[in-house]
């Protein structure tokens, strides 16, 4: 039984192209049908080719057999990185007896350029039209002659504003790139292979410069936020094979000219005239003689760094489960579910017909569309057809989130097949998948999923459709963790924890948004006669709890070294901005949308505080800063001690009285064991005196489950699962929801829909309820003692009217899944299966016995019992246990 070597990752990417890190970490996965296979030792080639490493030689870097069970994050140990050099690696491994494996298949990674002075391209740009508010994107362009023999042809490329990049006629790279970043700080570049592309002869490059975040309207903050107009930046750098080389660089060479795009606006959609389309304008043959010098920005003084987020990418095509004919002639289409990103739409027609399509989530009791909750956003496009007979149209620089498409102007009747939704998003891999014997749970799983992909857009932002869609760090920190399971953010939230530190504060205030995007200078605008709160509590916390979750997801150490000082100044900016522990009452946005339940600011901020020194004491811990870790541990210990003297009563009682206080107070490790149980009765009562209802928003709902699960609650934390009556999260559902609400009264019964200027229908934060099905529900739970899941917790609660539930996630190391039914007579049953190179602490209800599976993967545990659970502790291997005797179904 031999061990294979898989899924070979760079930087947690399959063969990335342009890293700029000195130190690029390797991951590697085993795979083997032996139970209890771990790694105790490695071997790592790196060179810079097949053949070298076929010779079994590593010229950058062999790192000689090396004992060791670490498979991921293994950092770079050869001789320095050379910018844009090419690397390949491979790696076998020994196992605990000696065995020893294949080498892996050779996986590469390429660096980027490394140095500011290898960019030796000018930013250029066109000049804007007078007088016209939204610009239209331009097309730039040149064309230029190669020698035959290229051996490697690589572009990099960036903007300020986002680009469509093309190469003899073929469109490179992905949407909406650079993506978004602080642009008066940092803008990331992309790196492509464009060997393939190029020819002997005659050659041409070309862009569409949309406006993107840069210059164009940024949620409600406006437009021309960062700059008055689009800049390209592109680098191309051409080897030959005797050697040579040859780059091309955008400068006052190129040409640019407007094309058939009117304007294309993140929050103000498209305008597309094709009846002005450039033709073949991206190839050498182009004429292009009428076209204009382009203008040279005079330089950009930010950081010009590799790409750190994964690419935006239309990742599904979604078909239309209906259409109606509208009173007035156009036709609505149901795409069946609450999506984001746009439609394209195929029509033949006479020239000059011009097809609208606007998009919305809802519809109105009349049947139209419902706008009014998009505030100043306009999801809608304009197509103007040139007749020349089937015509597809897709806009190029905006997105919308919307369930509904109405089509106006079409000519004839449009059918299911003329219309197509385009899902994007950022394009991070699924990770997790989750199904249970009830189909209301899995739609609840199935809208979390959804709202994470509308919202996970170059930032995880709020909400995809009216004049917002920002990086709230709140939602972001809530959400985090089940975002976590649901795909592989590691590398989306380790830009974004980048982005939060951009526009950290000279305080040590982490913002409310990230990036800020001038949310701070508006906010203190328009606030400016009164007072505003210069942090928010559970939002600025983000800048701590998102590095913990990618610690204790990937056993990310990396993020943690980087950004410690940032941590640590919020957490010193929190103790300097309290009164003797307790923080002000300002926290203006609260519980965030709480309902019937109203959390005082202070005890919600106050808590905050204590949970952000706990975390950053364990991060201390991680890093080895002994002294910070009890420092900090301390500042914990005394935070909840003055919590208590100022808010917490005889009788248990917590200020405010809501179940978010309870949920914080207890989860955030406040309380006195004798408070706790108090805590714990108060908390159920108050669910219990609801009708089984909860009450918390944004800040709560993510540990309510948790708390009553952790404290020998499942049932009730079952029954708010479960729950259908108004306020609930069945409750959406019910009433048609294919996505997370914003708020748990966006649309009811007895007043349909909320107040429109903030009534989302695609907002995620509700839906961080996801981790808890993840981590109680299927049982799947890290160990930061242990982390990446390189030790895995297994611990399912049954409960409800639930009879199985079957998950699994893809860890750093490999598939763990759990799978477990309750069968009408009693047994309960639980499959397990442990990925190579790791271990697990199983935890089954009751008593319990392994049925099958591979006994030299189990080691006994002493006792082997723990809260009512029998406990295995497991090697890799795929295991099936039952519960002996029929008893109480969960353990706690
Ligand atoms: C956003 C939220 C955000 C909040 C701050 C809203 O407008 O949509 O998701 O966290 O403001 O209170």
């Amino acid at each position: 039984m031999s061990i294979r070597i898989i899924n070979c990752k760079t930087e947690y990417m399959v063969n990335p192209l342009g890293l700029d890190t000195a130190v690029p970490r390797l991951f590697w996965q085993l795979e083997s049908e032996r139970p209890g296979t771990v790694q105790a030792a490695y071997r790592i080639l790196v060179g810079h080719s097949r053949e070298e490493l076929d010779r079994e030689e590593g010229t950058a870097w062999d790192s000689g057999i090396t004992s060791s069970g670490d498979s991921a994050h293994i950092g770079y140990g050869g001789k320095p990185l050379e910018a844009e050099a090419v690397y390949i690696w491979k790696v076998k491994v020994w196992d605990g007896e000696g065995r020893e494996s294949e080498w892996s298949e050779p996986a590469l990674w390429t660096m980027g350029l490394l140095d500011r002075g290898a960019w030796r391209g000018k930013w250029i740009g066109r000049k804007a039209e007078p007088g016209v508010q939204l610009q239209p994107p331009p097309y730039l362009r040149k064309s230029f002659k190669l020698r035959g023999g290229i051996r490697r042809a690589v572009a990099y490329a960036t903007a300020l504003g986002i680009y469509e990049l093309q190469v003899n006629g073929h469109r490179v790279g992905d949407r909406f790139a650079p993506g978004w970043t602080d642009y008066d700080k940092r803008v990331q570049y992309q790196t492509y292979d464009i060997t393939d592309l190029l020819k002997a002869g005659g050659n041409a490059v070309g862009v569409i410069l949309g406006d993107g975040w840069y210059s164009g309207t940024v949620g409600f903050l406006g437009k021309s936020v960062y700059g008055q107009r689009p800049f390209f930046l592109l680098q191309l750098n051409i080897d030959y094979e005797d050697g040579s080389r040859e780059s091309i660089a955008t400068d006052g060479t190129w040409r640019t000219m407007r094309g058939p795009i009117a304007y294309s606006d993140m929050i103000q959609g498209e305008a597309y005239d094709s009846r002005l389309e450039l033709g073949d304008w991206s190839t050498a043959e182009y004429g292009d003689e009428a076209w204009d010098k382009p203008d040279v920005r005079a330089g950009y003084n930010g950081l010009i760094v590799a790409m750190v987020e994964p690419p935006v990418r239309i990742t599904q095509t979604v078909k239309p489960v209906s259409v109606r004919k509208t009173a007035a002639g156009s036709y609505i289409f149901d795409m069946g579910q609450n999506m984001v990103g746009w439609t394209e739409v195929r029509a033949s027609g006479a020239w000059g017909t011009r097809i609208t399509l606007s998009h919305a989530e809802m519809l109105s009791p009349d049947g139209s569309l419902y706008l009014d909750n998009l505030r100043k956003a306009v999801q809608q496009d304009h197509y103007v057809m040139n007749g020349e007979g089937e015509e597809r149209y897709e806009p190029h620089f905006t997105f919308h989130g919307f369930r509904y498409v109405e089509v106006t102007g079409f000519p004839g009747v449009p059918g299911l097949d003329d219309v197509t939704g385009k899902v994007i998003h950022s394009d991070t891999p699924s990770a997790g998948k989750l199904e249970t014997s009830d189909e209301m749970v899995n739609k609840l799983y199935s809208n979390i999923t959804w709202g994470q992909r509308g919202n996970f857009l170059s930032v995880p932002t709020d909400c995809p459709q009216r004049d917002e869609r920002l990086g709230w760090t709140g939602d972001a920190q809530i959400f985090a963790r089940t975002a976590s399971y649901n795909m592989d953010v590691s590398r989306f939230f380790t830009k974004y924890v980048w982005d939060m530190i951009d526009c950290q504060q000279p305080s040590g205030a982490f913002t409310d948004v990230a990036p800020d995007a001038g949310w701070i200078r508006h906010k203190m605008w328009n606030t400016r006669l009164n007072w505003f709160a210069p942090d928010n509590s559970g939002w600025g916390d983000a800048g701590v709890i998102i590095p913990w979750t990618l610690y204790l997801m990937y056993g990310d150490i990396r993020v943690l070294e980087r950004h410690y000082d940032a941590m640590a100044r919020w957490v010193q900016y929190l103790k300097q901005n309290s009164d003797g522990l307790i923080r002000p009452d300002y926290a203006n946005y609260a519980d965030w949308l709480s309902i019937g339940a109203d959390t005082p600011n202070e005890v919600l901020a106050t808590a905050y505080f204590a949970y952000s020194a706990k975390l950053l004491s364990r991060i201390a811990g991680v890093l080895g800063k002994r002294e910070d870790e009890r420092t900090y541990d301390e500042l914990h210990a005394a935070v909840a001690d003055a919590f208590r003297g100022a808010f917490v009563d005889g009788s248990g009682r917590i200020h405010g009285d809501t179940q978010t206080v309870y949920v914080l107070a207890l989860q955030f490790g406040l309380l006195t064991e004798q408070l706790r149980n108090k805590a714990i009765d108060r908390l159920v009562a108050d669910i219990r005196g609801r009708g089984n209802r909860l009450s918390t928003g944004f800040l709560g709902v993510g540990y309510l489950l948790p708390a009553l699960t952790d404290n020998g609650h499942t049932e009730v934390a079952y029954d708010l699962l479960t729950q259908e009556e108004f306020p609930s999260w069945m409750y959406s559902i019910k009433h048609g929801a294919t996505t997370i609400w914003e708020r748990w009264d966006g649309w009811t019964e007895e007043k349909g829909f909320q107040t429109p200027s903030m009534n989302s229908f695609n907002h995620y934060s509700l839906g961080s309820v996801g981790e808890w099905m993840y981590r109680y529900m299927a049982g799947i739970e890290a160990d930061p003692a242990s982390p990446g899941f390189k030790h895995a917790i297994i611990r399912p609660r049954p409960g409800g009217r639930l009879t199985w539930v079957k998950a699994s996630y893809e860890s750093i190391y490999g598939t763990i899944s759990t799978e477990w039914q309750m069968e009408p007579n009693g047994v309960f049953k639980l499959q397990v299966s442990i990925p190579a190179n790791t271990t697990a602490d199983v935890y089954v209800p009751g008593e319990a016995a392994l049925v099958n599976g591979a006994e030299p993967g189990i080691s006994p545990i002493p006792g082997g019992k723990q809260d009512g659970c029998s406990l295995f502790r497991l090697g890799s291997g795929r295991y099936v246990f039952e519960r002996i005797q029929a008893g109480i179904p969960h353990c706690y």
